[in-house]
């Protein structure tokens, strides 16, 4: 039997042990899924909802659902914080309901330090698992519910990909595609390799395959996901097991994605994280030649000095950078670049974050995600001499907000008075009667329309510059779209 079918019968004996539930207590139980951290685990929380909803569990909010999943995050400390805060939460509701159900899985897992103080310390969590096995929620599930016991289930290294598990896509509109998982980059800082294992490629078919019943469902706009999309194919999968599939010279990302465009439905195509060392001509020619692919990348430089650079292994410098920035720009002139910058990096001089500041004044970016270095445990810079002193951080972080959001705005007011092509994303939590929506370039905009428009991809007008984002007016071509 494959993983699949196996996994498939653990979601049919879950779900009649949902049914019984409903028959004795006249209720059907609810889930709630809380996710932390970045796009790759909003989309396993998908297939954790998918499974979940298969199993026949009905969302609810998670102060009122009987399973609560933590999807969670451990790329900063304070990350790892707001789980504990969670839970000691959780803790008095969970002890006085037997009805109710705690998972926690995703990055954090992966730390046997934080596996160790949850055994110790959090026993009412009743379902404990990684990210090598977030397709066996069903199965961990049913093992507790049949032993009464906090199953543990954490694996070190990714043993296969299971194909085909349900995903509950939270927009129709739009969608996550994972092509690769994992990174074998070991940036000095990041601790996604330990947490996320060697990189490893899913084969064309597969992702094309996938693509393609999105694409039917009605996705409009489909982002390509890894934390290097730029090696993909260097290392696939199968490769582990088989030793069949090698890289193939001849069909890497850029084939991958001029492939992905080429799928009927889809009218935007994104992708992300490309790291600068591998992001080549042949990608920057694809982007430009196939308008499916929007104007829009996320090139974190993550220091603009080459010596900080090469103590974070990033394999470049602000020189390669710059450079690599310039053929982009001048290829494609209007393309939107976003980045991130850790601030404090062990042995950061003043020399240093102020070379951080003059490229970021240099490179023109639409938006840039700023993050204090945080040490994790196990990664080479936490044991790194000369750490900084918080204060000097804490002031280099205002500086560089500072530059950010002064430089920022300039180069997004570039669109102002142009009409741009807006997917409609979502209704105007603040402004009754009014949609927000986004460019291809990836700015926001509010304007006021119908909200039957989500989903679709309308005209609009950039009219007001706010900062990062802009007040708009659709460019009407029938009535109907405003009121
Ligand atoms: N401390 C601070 N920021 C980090 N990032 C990754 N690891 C750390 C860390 N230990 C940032 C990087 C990366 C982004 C996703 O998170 O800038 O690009
Ligand atoms: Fe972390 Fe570097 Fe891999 Fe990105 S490329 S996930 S920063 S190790």
């Amino acid at each position: 039997m494959s993983t699949f079918e196996k996994q498939k019968e653990y979601i049919e004996r879950l779900s009649n042990y949902i049914k019984t539930y409903r028959e004795r207590n006249g209720r059907t139980l609810t889930y709630s899924v809380e996710t932390f951290g970045c796009q790759m685990n909003f989309h396993d929380s998908e297939r954790l909802e998918g499974i979940l909803e298969e199993a026949g569990f009905v969302k609810e909010s998670s102060d009122k659902a009987d399973v609560i999943i933590f999807n969670t995050c451990t790329i900063r400390e304070n990350a790892n914080q707001k789980l504990y805060g969670h839970l000691g939460t959780l803790k008095k509701r969970r002890l006085e309901s037997g009805d109710m159900m705690i998972c926690i899985c995703g990055c954090m897992m992966q730390e046997p330090t934080v596996i160790e103080n949850i055994r110790k310390k959090y026993k009412y969590v009743d379902v404990v698992f990684g990210t090598f096995n977030i397709h066996k929620l069903a199965e961990l599930m049913v093992r507790h519910i049949e032993t009464g016991e906090q199953i543990i289930d954490v694996e070190k290294e990714a043993a296969e990909h299971v194909e085909d598990l349900p995903q509950k896509r939270k927009y129709s509109y739009k969608s996550g595609l994972n092509i690769m998982y994992g990174c074998n980059n070991f940036c000095t800082y990041c601790i996604v390799p330990y947490v996320r294992g060697r990189e490893r490629s899913r084969i064309p078919e597969d992702i094309l395959e996938e693509a393609r019943r999105l694409a039917g469902d009605g996705v409009k706009e489909i982002m390509l996901l890894g934390q290097n999309v730029n090696s993909y194919g260097a290392n696939f999968y199968t490769d582990m097991e088989s030793g069949i599939l090698k890289a193939n010279p001849d069909y890497s990302f850029p084939e991958l994605l001029a492939d992905v465009c080429k799928i009927e439905g889809f009218e935007r195509v994104r992708f992300m994280t490309s790291h600068p060392k591998d992001l080549s001509d042949k990608l920057i020619e694809v982007i430009a030649e196939n308008p499916k692919i929007c104007r829009s990348v996320h090139l974190p430089v993550q220091s603009g000095s080459s010596e900080v650079l090469r103590r974070m292994n990033r394999k470049y410098t602000r020189e390669h950078y710059m450079s690599l920035l310039k053929k982009i720009k001048d290829r494609i002139p209007d393309i939107s670049v976003t980045s991130d910058i850790i601030v404090g990096f062990p042995g950061e001089t003043e020399e240093d974050f102020r070379d951080t500041l003059t490229l970021v004044e240099e490179a023109g970016y639409d938006q840039v995600f700023t993050f204090i270095y945080s040490p994790r445990t196990g990664t080479p810079a936490a044991s790194y001499p000369d750490k900084i002193d918080e204060d000097v951080i804490k002031d280099r972080f205002d500086r560089l907000l500072k530059t950010v959001n002064r430089t920022t705005n300039e180069r997004v007011k570039r669109f102002e008075g142009k009409t741009l092509p807006v997917l409609v994303e979502e209704i105007d939590k603040d402004i009754p009667g009014y949609v927000t929506g986004k460019t291809e370039y990836g700015t926001t905009v509010h304007f006021k329309a119908n909200e039957r428009l989500i989903g679709n991809i309308v005209p609009v007008l950039m009219k007001e510059h706010k900062g990062f984002y802009y007040m708009g007016e659709i460019v009407l071509q029938n009535e109907k779209e405003v009121d």
